[in-house]
């Protein structure tokens, strides 16, 4: 009898939590997969599921007559194989959506077991279409859509002012020039929405030779920050570009022959996805997700992921530009600025180990970047090239033992066509159960025949910056936000971490940067934290958000 009066506050209380949890999706080009069947949807559906991703958000174009076949394909091996999907309408490719085709997409598919809810409700998202915006009150109306449009092209004050968003996606991924990624946009993005729900997205490269679009952005070190950032900003979805996009670069799925055609019909110079697999790139994505979600991870295998352009820098005729000037009114940077030559890699142990790297016979002793807090987690670094061609190969040992090891592509100064392929190739390679004398727990996990050990890492979560600096105008704004575990590199340099510790509670008020100070874009992040928390240094901030336009 007690247990019947309680089972369903126990559902009750079990289905909130559901409707709350955290999820990870992969942004994937419908366009592309005009001939996937059925099976191929779920041989790729199944891929992701194995790399911990949730669901796809189905970007699809205005006009593109595949659609409606492909999307029904898509949702049939969704729910065959018990993963998600949603809807992101592209405004950009070939126009905009009219409100009833969207209206009739969500109506029709929204009741499918794979239709992603957030709460109760159908996510419908897009890639841009902020001149539209007003056509979503009616389509919430007509559908009950929880809508996180990105509408990056204005930014996320904009966004919110149209009262017709319930969250938002942001399409800024990647660093401007020669620079790395900060965090500064998402604090925006988060400390803008004042609690309504951030997809954040997380991207490992950019580069485009097609459909006009030619440049380059910063991936490099990105796949590895932007995790790490993700563990700190704690989003509430996430949103990987791309799983498809072979045109620009950014794809973690695997290389299908069938979905080539973008470089022919975008006049591409050549096929700059061929022969350069990213799979390599999802190696590590069960561990991440696993500690984005829970706070925490297993460690139940070694590996070594790599990544490295074949072409180098000045090999050949650059053909694309550092940033996008023309379509993003960026500075224009020099291509060979942005994407240095070097070799990257991230190794996910058990314990410390050594690094070495090989390129055509010359081998480097690397060294780490990035050590995870308490010698357990995923290590980082590169090399440089240092002119070298030839077969790579990296390696990671212990103790003179090989765990990982990857033999890569070669860098090579012929380039096809005569132009550099900016994009990179990624391999991968797993290793053996980590050993880690007396932090090691043997557990039965599996039931294979081999007995496995599991690490429990320490949450990053907690261990934050606790204190940090930064110069001339920047030092009371780092000191304050470091202190705070708000520390934000490229600006601020953290000198000591520790506990998270309470910052003063919110106040709701939004900082921007002080209009005409020199390099504002940079104070974005700082100000918008700075001024949530009761800190209005005048000579940063201020709280007109003129100043933050065109970041
Ligand atoms: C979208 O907005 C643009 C600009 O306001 C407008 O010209 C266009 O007609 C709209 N498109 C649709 C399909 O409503």
């Amino acid at each position: 009898m007690w247990l019947k009066q309680v089972l369903p506050v126990l559902a009750a209380l079990m289905g909130k939590s559901m409707v709350d949890a955290k999820a990870v999706f992969a942004h994937f080009i419908v366009g592309n997969v005009q001939a996937f069947s059925q099976a191929d949807w779920e041989t790729d559906i199944a891929t992701a599921q194995a790399a911990g991703i949730d669901g796809f958000a189905l970007n699809i174009a205005a006009g593109d007559t595949s659609n409606g076949v492909s999307v029904q394909k898509a949702f049939d091996a969704a729910d065959a194989k018990g993963f998600k999907l949603f809807f992101s309408f592209d405004y950009a490719a070939w126009g905009a959506w009219d409100k009833n085709a969207i209206v009739s997409y969500i109506n029709t598919y929204k009741g499918r077991a794979s239709y992603y809810l957030q709460g109760s409700q159908p996510l419908a998202s897009t890639f841009e279409g902020p001149d539209n915006a007003t056509d979503w009150f009616d389509i919430r109306s007509s559908t009950g859509a929880f809508f996180m449009p990105d509408y990056s092209s204005k930014g996320p004050q904009w966004a919110v002012n149209s009262g017709v968003v319930d969250g938002l996606f942001s399409w800024d991924a990647w660093p401007d020039g020669a620079s790395d990624m900060t965090t500064a946009t998402d604090q925006l993005y988060k400390n803008v929405l004042g609690g309504k729900p951030y997809m954040m997205p997380v991207s490992p490269w950019f580069f485009a030779n097609v459909y006009n679009k030619a440049w380059v952005w910063r991936g490099e070190d990105l796949w590895y920050d932007r995790w790490q950032q993700v563990l700190q900003v704690q989003p509430e979805l996430v949103e990987i570009i791309t799983w498809n996009d072979y045109g620009e670069s950014h794809y973690i799925g695997p290389l299908w022959d069938s979905e080539m055609g973008l470089f022919v019909s975008g006049n591409a110079p050549f096929n700059y996805a061929a022969g350069h697999p990213h799979d390599g790139w999802r190696l590590f994505l069960p561990y991440l997700i696993q500690q984005y979600k829970t706070g925490s991870a297993t460690i139940s295998q070694e590996g070594l992921s790599t990544w490295y352009r074949l072409n180098p820098n000045t090999a050949c005729t650059a053909d694309v530009t550092g940033n996008d000037p023309a379509g993003h009114g960026q500075q224009y940077v020099d291509p060979a600025l942005v994407l240095q030559d070097r070799v990257f890699y991230s190794a996910l142990l058990g314990s410390s180990a050594t690094v070495s790297v090989s390129i055509g016979g010359v081998v480097q002793q690397g060294t780490w970047e990035n050590v995870p807090a308490g010698g357990a987690g995923i290590y980082h670094g590169s090399v440089p090239f240092n002119g070298g061609t030839g077969q790579v190969v990296v390696t990671i040992s212990r103790n003179g033992v090989t765990i990982s090891e990857v033999l890569g592509a070669s860098i090579t100064t012929s380039c096809e066509s005569g132009i550099e392929n900016w994009n990179a190739w990624v391999g991968s390679a797993t290793g053996a159960a980590p050993s880690l004398p007396g932090t090691t727990i043997t557990t039965s996990t599996t039931s294979t025949t081999t007995s496995s050990t599991t690490t429990t890492t320490t949450p990053p979560g907690q261990q934050v910056c606790v204190s940090g600096v930064g110069s001339g105008n920047y030092q009371g704004l780092c000191s304050f936000s470091c202190s705070y575990g708000y520390c934000p590199a490229g600006v601020c340099t953290c000198t000591a971490f520790g506990t998270q510790r309470a910052p003063p509670p919110s106040t709701g008020q939004k900082g921007y940067p002080l209009a005409g100070l020199p390099d504002r874009c940079s104070y974005l992040g700082l100000c918008s934290f700075v001024y949530d928390h009761g800190y209005y240094p005048d000579t940063a901030c201020s709280s007109d958000p003129a100043g933050a336009s065109g970041c």
